[in-house]
């Protein structure tokens, strides 16, 4: 484990303590923590490399804009699109989101037209599909879910209509941790001509993207799950569509020319990045993708792999614990786990897990309607990322079981 443990040191958090105990940090899903080339990125662009970008003449500008446009070819390859137009960068995979449901709404939804979102979606790839809907009078459908928490594929053919204009779905649902079969689901929307939004939050972290292979018309993540600072985040469309699509908003470096009579507007990718952009925070997520990379080794991927099976296997274990999101195959999973415990509630769990130095996530996950369609009100999920070990999985396992019986009696 030489390569893992060197990782590790390079995330500062991860050797803090909490309560005196070491942080076994499980709430990854949530947020991720911080390599220190992306910490030092942000401080270098904040202390030697500060301007405004694409305006000013002077060096320092030329240089703040050299970084974040660097960044954008460093995405745009990462992610294997065909052109730098076809990466814009956002705040978040939520803003990501509200831009296509305004913009691609405006372009091309009317009344009478349809909307499908899967049913284990986050309220982030719910909520601006409802708002769209609302406002255009059109009307969303849901691709459900079976018990196990799989996609039923079966269903969507017959859900699909000539009024269908996108589809939205989860690379990776962020409570059931299961990959779903986004090239299938891609090909049966296209050949129903309905184009494929996927919400990457989670498939960006533990999936090798590739938005050509996926043939997907929009992807979208936050780069603070992904390594990088918050208040970052990706939207990549194919261009045909966002070159047919209005700015979202309006402002400073997004118009071409500005007259009383009217304004015209910059192409891809200005064209929907209004005002100032994060300056600071966009270029860290060039090393946070490169650390994507490192953690992508095969000595790491194995010990990824063998804290599933301890976790599948030690859940399985435990008396009236029932977990959500029952994979066809081991690929199919990624190492989250979301689960509910019989007299043992998961805000309980939770805050006790907390005082053992273990950060866990417990409550709805943004995701009420897949809460109800499983009939609980929360659930506690524990979410690893590639640089946690097969010790703290053992160390969260038996901290379960304590727990447990603590509340139990
Ligand atoms: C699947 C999924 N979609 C969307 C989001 C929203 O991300 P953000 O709050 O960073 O915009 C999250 C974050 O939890 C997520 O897991």
């Amino acid at each position: 484990m030489m390569q893992l443990e060197k990782i590790r040191q390079e995330f500062p958090a991860l050797g803090t303590q909490v309560y005196g105990k070491p942080l076994v940090y499980l709430d990854n899903a949530a947020t991720s923590q911080r390599p220190l080339s992306v910490i030092r990125k942000w401080e270098e662009l904040s202390t030697e490399r500060n301007a405004n970008l694409h305006r000013a003449v002077h060096r320092l500008a030329d240089l703040a804009t050299q970084e974040y446009e660097a960044t954008r070819d460093a995405v745009r390859q990462y992610l294997n699109a065909a052109s730098r137009e076809e990466i814009i960068f956002t705040s978040g995979a939520t803003a990501s989101i509200n831009l296509v449901a305004f913009s691609f709404g405006e372009a091309f939804v009317r009344e009478g037209d349809e909307i499908i979102v899967c049913e284990a979606e986050h309220h982030s790839d719910i909520v601006p599909w409802q708002m769209l809907c609302e406002r255009k009078g059109a009307v969303l459908k849901v691709l459900p879910v079976d018990d196990g928490g799989r996609i039923r594929l079966g269903a969507l053919p017959a859900l699909l209509t000539p009024r269908t204009r996108l589809l939205c779905v989860a690379h990776i649902s962020n409570v059931l941790g299961l990959v779903n079969p986004i090239k299938e689901i891609v090909k049966i929307c296209h050949s129903a001509g309905c184009p494929v939004l996927v919400d990457g939050s989670q498939g960006i972290v533990h999936e090798r993207v590739d938005v050509a292979g996926l043939d997907c018309d929009f992807y979208v993540f936050s780069g603070h799950k992904v390594y990088a600072a918050p208040g970052t985040g990706v939207l990549y469309g194919r261009r045909e569509l966002l070159s047919r699509m209005p700015p979202y908003m309006g402002g400073g470096e997004m118009i071409e020319t500005v007259r009383w009579s009217g304004t015209t507007y910059a192409p891809l990718p200005q064209k929907f990045e209004a005002g100032t952009q994060n300056i600071a925070g966009t270029p860290t997520l060039r090393p946070a993708l490169e650390m994507v990379k490192r953690l992508r080794d095969p000595e790491i991927l194995a010990e990824s792999n063998a804290i599933k099976s301890f976790m599948l296997n030690g859940l399985n274990k435990i008396s009236g614990l029932r977990l959500y999101g029952e994979p066809s195959s081991p690929e199919e999973k990624i190492p989250l786990f979301s689960f509910s415990v019989e007299q043992a509630h998961h805000e309980d769990l939770a805050l006790i897990l907390d005082k053992m130095g273990i950060a866990v996530r417990s409550g709805q996950m943004c995701a009420e309607p897949l809460m109800d369609r499983f009939g609980v009100t929360g659930m506690l999920r524990v979410s690893f990322a590639p640089y946690n070990t097969l010790q703290e999985a053992e160390y969260f396992m038996q901290s379960l079981e304590r727990a447990i019986k603590m509340l139990r009696g």
